[in-house]
């Protein structure tokens, strides 16, 4: 990891505003590839073509509250997590990159501080035996959670970024979502994916040894899902942010326990996200398709969020060995202070 390491770091030297608009981490770059585990080095990855969180993402290397679902298989699936209170599987939540999980505001209404969480990857179970080690290793801890400003306690806006306290180390089995700027292009789409460890019906609980479930379902306009909303006995009102996925007839659907875990649909081999599983009534039933938040309208929000924190708090190590470098190099720090001022 040397030679990269290094060439990064004279990178990160002449063009570290440019960089740090981009929200860009250095550790976001390093990536072991699919093909033969050679790390590359995509520092604009896809930052403008299509506006997504930058870094690579969407890539599954293979290839059911799910209400109607089945079990998944291991690595199908690399973006879920566990959000997991005093150490118990409670929502779920996706990887946006090493540092940030997504998922929704009302998980946290019990309990917001960050430091009763931790989020866990890279495994099936939700009740991992207690003799798989590595089902611990890759628990992380949380040290921020943070609401949507618009987020008050309803139904919309139900969104919430946590900022884990340490990198996650990716593999086959551990990898970011995608999430774009605009998800026009899904709106029609009838071959999207939920995926959790929620009930598999209403007053059902995922049995032993509880693996995710994923359940295929169709994103419903907002036309549509107001009618169907509509329907006796009661009305509710779809809008705001809200995204309406299942199937008009029921039975296809997130439940209780999948809240903040990923709505996400493929587009030439890439998985993006496009909701988080926010509410519903009853589970699977007929005229009340699930409920979830259209993460596209806080694209730029997440966006942010992301550049502030790589700003604020660059790692200590990488600093450590910037000075050294700035110190025995002193015709780098010209081009430095040209680029920063
Ligand atoms: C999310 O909201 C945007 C802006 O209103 C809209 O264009 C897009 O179609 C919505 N996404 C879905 C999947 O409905
Ligand atoms: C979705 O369907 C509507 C109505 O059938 C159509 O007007 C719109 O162009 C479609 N959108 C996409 C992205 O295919
Ligand atoms: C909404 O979905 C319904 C049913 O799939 C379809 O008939 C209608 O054209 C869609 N409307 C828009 C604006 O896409």
């Amino acid at each position: 990891m040397g030679a990269p390491v290094a060439a990064l770091l004279l990178v990160q030297l002449l063009v570290p505003v440019e960089l740090e608009m981009l929200g860009w981490q250095d550790q976001d770059v390093l990536f072991p590839g699919g093909e033969g585990g050679q790390i590359r080095v995509s520092p604009v990855a896809q930052p403008y073509v299509d506006l997504s969180i930058p870094g690579p993402c969407g890539q599954r290397a293979i290839g059911s509250r799910v209400v109607g679902g089945k079990d998944a298989d291991r690595g199908r699936w690399p973006w879920q997590g566990s959000l997991r209170l005093w150490g118990s599987h409670t929502c779920g939540g996706s990887l946006l990159n090493r540092r940030w999980v997504l998922s929704a505001a009302h998980c946290f209404e019990k309990n917001n501080d960050p430091y009763e969480w931790t989020v866990q990857f890279g495994e099936l179970s939700a009740m991992p035996s207690i003799w798989n080690l590595q089902a611990y290793y890759n628990r992380y801890k949380v040290d921020e959670i943070i609401f949507s400003p618009k987020y008050l306690g309803a139904s919309a806006y139900d969104i919430a970024m946590l900022r884990l306290s340490s990198a996650v180390t990716y593999n086959k089995y551990i990898q970011p979502i995608c999430v774009l700027a605009s998800s026009i292009d899904f709106q029609n789409r009838s071959d999207c994916w939920v995926t959790g460890w929620g009930d598999i019906q209403e007053d059902q609980e995922l049995p032993s040894p509880y693996i995710l479930q994923e359940v295929q379902v169709g994103i419903i306009n907002t036309t549509m899902c107001n009618y169907l909303f509509s329907q006796s006995p009661f009305r509710y009102n779809i809008w705001g942010d809200m995204v309406c996925a299942g199937d008009p007839q029921g039975g296809k659907d997130s439940c209780f326990g999948d809240s903040g875990g990923p709505l996400a649909c493929e587009r030439k081999g890439l998985w993006y996200q496009v909701g988080i599983v926010s509410w519903g009534v009853g589970c699977g039933r007929p005229n009340r398709p699930g409920v979830y938040t259209n993460v596209s309208l806080h694209f730029e929000w997440m966006r942010t969020l992301i550049a502030r924190s790589s700003i604020h708090r660059p790692d200590p190590w990488l600093l450590l060995l910037c000075l050294p470098l700035l110190w025995s190099t002193p015709f780098l720090q010209p081009s430095r202070v040209q680029q920063s001022s």
